[in-house]
């Protein structure tokens, strides 16, 4: 098994490699934080967005879909809280000079606490195979007890600082439980300060506060502004849902691991309008639904965990984050919050137009509730790529680089190839991809040995290849290898379409 830090780096020059993802303006040694997803990235992203979008909108009913600008008149941000509480509490370290957002050290610190609790639970399970009882272990072991204690008095420090802002109360907390900066491995820490994570710019040619605008740090209020123009034109029902994709912008401070954190990123956000007292329910539904979505892809459910968060956001009343079992660890994939009335009534205030919905069932208007699902584009593609990729021993000795992606989402579906570049094979092979084409998205390879062939498209994640040979322009048959099992089968070029479509049809995902 490849170490986990390994295979970040191994990741990073694979995509880079096949065309997935590139540092952004390369040439000028790029910038940081910030990439461009290339030929092969584009198209996985592309169907990334397609999953998201055809299980969300076009599989429900009550949920459609929008597209709003980027820039949004700047009340938009005094209303959702983002100008006043869009902050990360940063510390620097003098001896390293490295930066880093407090309540993250504290978070990592408690991760390695965690961890102390399962080496022991591991212990003792190695110990009593199967005569162990994981729950009573765990809730009688006095280490195991101690450090879920010590646990608990963090995140209750934690959350009290933080949602007072008390600023020296996190500096005591980080010197209390003697944190020290990974770089230097000094105590060496400044204030604690608030730091607050919107890029302004301004609009038009005239500088000053009435023209600064800000670059959308979440999709979710292209969507609040717009709650009365699709209800009203869409005629919706609450209970509801609007979706979008689109950019986002984040000043991030420690903006690094590759996609995962960057100041330009994606999210595919949907927010899920409810009648106020039913939002516990559609947050439950939500919460399950948005794991099983995630499930359905097969990377494997070991690398899915739920996390519900101490530390609410400004207008949440319950949130829990699906982290997932990244390179670098268990991290936020997608985050699920019950954003009560507050984006809408917020909006009211500042706008003074009524923002309420008649509910014809109880005969009254209200402010509907909210069910925000929130999920990161560049997160979704990194964990798709890091639970494809794997570097093989084969059989013989041998060795290949494959990206087991789910097939769906697979930039190529099928290669086609005509075993040499004569005795009218490529004319075969080009008949057979112009009429596949118009199905599934086809590369044609000439190039190199059959074996060589395989190995580009088993390292770009296509899951067939389809071999034109001799005998093809005999009994118009070719020989299709699978991906992952690397067999071989030969096949009429009438059947050709039916088999892939079993393999790569959204049907096949969406319906899990
Ligand atoms: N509208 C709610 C919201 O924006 P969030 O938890 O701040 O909530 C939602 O962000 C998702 O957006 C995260 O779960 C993550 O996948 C993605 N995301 C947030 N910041 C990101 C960043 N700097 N780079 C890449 N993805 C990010």
């Amino acid at each position: 098994m490849e170490q986990k830090e390994d295979l970040l780096k191994d990741i990073i020059s694979h995509a880079k490699e096949y065309g997935f993802v590139f540092p952004s303006s390369d040439i000028y040694d790029g910038l940081a934080a910030t990439y461009d997803y290339g030929q092969l990235g584009s198209e996985l992203k592309n169907n990334i967005k397609q999953y998201w979008w055809k299980s969300m909108v076009q599989m429900n009913e009550n949920i459609v879909g929008i597209d709003a600008a980027i820039f949004m008149h700047p009340t938009t941000w005094k209303a959702s809280g983002h100008v006043d509480a869009f902050n990360d509490p940063l510390i620097d370290n003098k001896d390293s000079k490295k930066r880093y957002r407090a309540d993250v050290l504290i978070e990592e610190h408690m991760e390695k606490i965690r961890q102390k609790i399962n080496k022991e639970v591991e212990k003792a399970s190695k110990k009593f195979a199967e005569a162990f009882d994981e729950a009573q272990f765990r809730a009688t072991n006095p280490n195991v007890l101690r450090n879920a204690e010590k646990i608990k008095e963090i995140e209750d420090r934690m959350r009290t600082t933080l949602e007072n802002n008390d600023l020296e109360g996190v500096k005591t907390l980080i010197e209390d439980l003697e944190i020290v900066c990974p770089i230097s491995g000094s105590r060496n820490w400044t204030e604690v300060r608030q730091f607050n994570l919107m890029f302004s710019t301004e609009l038009g040619s005239v500088a000053g506060d009435a023209s600064t605008i800000y670059l959308r740090p979440e999709t979710a209020q292209g969507i609040f502004v717009n709650f009365l123009n699709v209800q009203k034109s869409g005629r919706m029902k609450i209970p509801f849902g609007i979706a979008q994709i689109g950019k986002a912008f984040r000043n991030e401070i420690v903006a690094r691991q590759f996609i995962f954190r960057m100041r330009e990123f994606e999210q595919m956000e949907m927010q899920f309008f409810v009648r106020p007292g039913d939002e516990m329910k559609w947050y439950n539904h939500w919460k399950a639904a948005r794991l099983a979505w995630h499930k359905a892809l097969g990377l494997g459910d070991k690398y899915y965990r739920e996390h519900d968060h101490i530390k609410l956001a400004h207008y949440a009343n319950a949130a829990s984050d699906i982290e997932f079992d990244f390179p670098m660890g268990f991290k936020e994939l997608e985050g699920i919050h019950s954003r009560t009335d507050f984006d809408l009534k917020q909006h009211e205030q500042f706008s003074g137009k009524k923002l309420q919905y008649f509910d014809p069932e109880l005969n009254q208007n209200y402010v509907p509730y909210v069910v925000e699902t929130s999920v990161g584009l560049d997160r979704m593609f990194l964990a798709v790529m890091s639970a494809s990729f794997k570097n093989e021993k084969l059989e013989d000795g041998s060795e290949r680089a494959v990206l087991s992606l789910p097939a769906q989402l697979a930039p190529y579906k099928v290669a086609i190839m005509p075993l040499t570049k004569k005795d009218g094979l490529p004319e075969k092979a080009t008949e057979i991809l112009n009429d596949l084409r118009f199905d599934f998205n086809c590369q044609y390879d000439e190039k190199d040995s059959p074996g060589k062939r395989y190995r580009r498209q088993d390292a770009i994640g296509t899951p067939y290849c389809v071999m034109v040979d001799h005998q093809t322009l005999e009994d118009n048959t070719v020989t299709i290898r699978d991906r992952d099992t690397m067999l071989q089968e030969r096949v009429a070029i009438s059947e050709l379409r039916a088999k892939i479509d079993e393999k790569v049809s959204w049907r096949n995902l969406l319906s899990k």
